[in-house]
Formats: C-alpha cells, structure tokens, sequence
C-alpha cells in the first residue's frame, strides 16, 4: 500500500470514530457540534499523530482516541476563531462558520463541549496497565499545548499585538504557539504512546515546531491569494507582514528544517515525511 493510500485509510478511521463519538445526542448542542466537526477537515493533526504512532510502533487503534481528541480541540478553536469577537468569520470549510448557523451563544457552548469532550475521550480510554504512565503524559502535553503556553496563548497574540509589534522572532512565536502548539503535541501523542527517549522526543518535538511553522505560513500564503473573506478582522498575516517572497522562502526552510531533524534522529517514515513535503504544494484551494 503506497503512502496516500495508508493516509486516506487512516483519514477514514478518524472520520468514522468523529462520527461515532458526535452521534450520542440529537440535541441542539450536538448539531452545532457535528456541524463545526464533520464538515470536511483535512484532519492534519490525527494524521501527524498516526504517523508519528506508526513511527515508534504504535498501532493505529491505540492512537485512535487521542487522533480524535486532538482534532475535537482544533475544531473546537476554530470554533471560537470565527466568532464575532476573535476573527468574525462567517465561512468555515466552505460553509456558514458555527456561530453563523446556530447563533453565537449556542455556538460558544459548542466549542466548550468539544473542548470537554475531547478530555473525556481520552480520559474513558482504557489502556494496557503498561501504557498508563504514558497516557498521563499524553495528557499532560496536550492540555499545555492547547492552553495558555500554547494555542490559546497564540490566539492572545494573534488579536493583541500590533503590526509594529511583530517582528519575525515574535511572529514565529506567535505561530510556534498558535498553530504549532497542537501539531507539536499532536506528534508528540504519537511518541510518547510509542514510549520513545528523550532525544527522540525532542527530535519529533523539533519536526513538530518547524511544520507547525510552515503549516500557518503556507495558511497564510493561501488566505492572501484567496480572495479576502469581506467580514472576517483583519489579524496578522505572514505575507502582508513580510511580503510573499520571504514567506515562501521561509516554508521552504522549515519543511527542509522539520525533515532534516528526522534524517538526523534516524527516524524513518515515509509518511511524516510525506505530509511535510506536501505542505509545498500551493496550488490546491479547496485542501487549504
Ligand atoms: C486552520 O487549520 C487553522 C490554522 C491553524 C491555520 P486547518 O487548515 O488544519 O483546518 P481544517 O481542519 O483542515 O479545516
Ligand atoms: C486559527 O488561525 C488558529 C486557531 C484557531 C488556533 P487563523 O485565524 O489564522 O486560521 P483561519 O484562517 O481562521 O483558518
Ligand atoms: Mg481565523
């Protein structure tokens, strides 16, 4: 089975579990939840976590809560991202954003419960006695990276700084927070189930960082040549900051950064490398 091919198997397994965990509840609240969930994401972030698993021998069925989890909390973020208050996007994935839908106040207590649940999956999986040291710290990582040192903290920047304010070094940081606090975790997810070393750790951490860079600026690169959504805040952007030059030279530095780290660990795996390679591609709108 070639790499695309193993990706879009895993890909359907998240979406069937997604579809499942969503399917509890016919509630008002459920709706706006499966609305904002199952509306056709490219599911990055459990990608990279099944392919950092499958690279510390991790089976596909161990990962598969925390892929989950891991992408309720994206969805959840962008959630609350597309609010009135934070970015006032009124379209997601090509339709009504969940707030535009459903109202802001059901759509605020969507993202709360997708936040919640997230943590609830994970919580309600039982592991082999062995694994459990290595779940708490599953946990551990990912509660930090999706909060106030990470993605939250992020957000924070994204609508409090100023243009002047953002040099490259705070604007990578920005991002590193942002947008790479849960891929960075998302890969770690893999590792850690996979029980690898500290070197190995800080290796796949590295990887992490550098696509969680290239990811927002290559988002970035496509918001621009999109044509601007008319509602939507305008927040700090890549190429309106530095120009489209330097951001493609830097998505270009950060993919050969993220898989030199790997080359250099030795860890072989076709498929991580293959989702960073692929992050080079600047062509396909709908897979933004
Ligand atoms: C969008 O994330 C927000 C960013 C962090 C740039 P994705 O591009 O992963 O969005 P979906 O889930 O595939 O729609
Ligand atoms: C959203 O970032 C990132 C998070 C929700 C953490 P952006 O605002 O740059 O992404 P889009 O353009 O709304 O997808
Ligand atoms: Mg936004």
């Amino acid at each position: 089975m070639d790499v695309e091919e193993r990706l879009r198997q895993k890909k359907e397994a998240v979406e069937r579990e997604l579809e499942r965990i969503l399917s509890q509840e016919d509630s008002l609240l459920f709706k706006a939840m499966r609305h904002a969930v199952l509306s056709g994401g490219k599911r990055f972030r459990p990608l990279l976590a099944f392919s950092s698993g499958a690279c510390f021998g991790v089976s596909q069925d161990v990962v598969l809560p925390f892929a989950c989890a891991l992408e309720l909390i994206h969805n959840y973020s962008l959630v609350h991202d597309d609010l009135p208050s934070i970015d006032n996007d009124d379209y997601r994935r090509g339709q009504p954003s969940c707030h535009k839908a459903f109202g802001e106040d059901i759509a605020l207590l969507a993202g709360d419960s997708l936040l919640t649940l997230a943590f609830e999956v994970m919580a309600q999986t039982s592991l082999e006695e062995n694994l459990l040291p290595r779940k708490e710290k599953v946990l551990r990582e990912i509660s930090h990276l999706s909060g106030v040192k990470g993605m939250i903290g992020g957000q924070l920047m994204d609508i409090t700084l100023t243009p002047e304010e953002l040099t490259e070094e705070v604007f990578h940081d920005l991002i590193l927070k942002k947008t790479g606090g849960l891929i960075t975790a998302s890969v770690k997810t893999g590792a850690l189930l996979g029980g690898a070393g500290d070197s190995e750790l800080e290796a796949i951490g590295q990887y992490g960082q550098n696509i969680g860079l290239a990811f927002q600026i290559r988002d970035d690169i496509l918001d621009t040549a999109q044509e601007a959504d008319k509602g939507a805040l305008s927040r700090p952007n890549y190429v309106s900051q530095f120009g489209l030059e330097t951001a493609k030279r830097r998505l270009h530095n950060f993919i050969e950064t993220a898989r030199g780290v790997l080359d250099k660990a030795s860890l072989e795996s076709e498929e991580l490398h293959y989702l960073a390679t692929k992050l080079l591609e600047l062509e396909n709108k709908e897979e933004k």
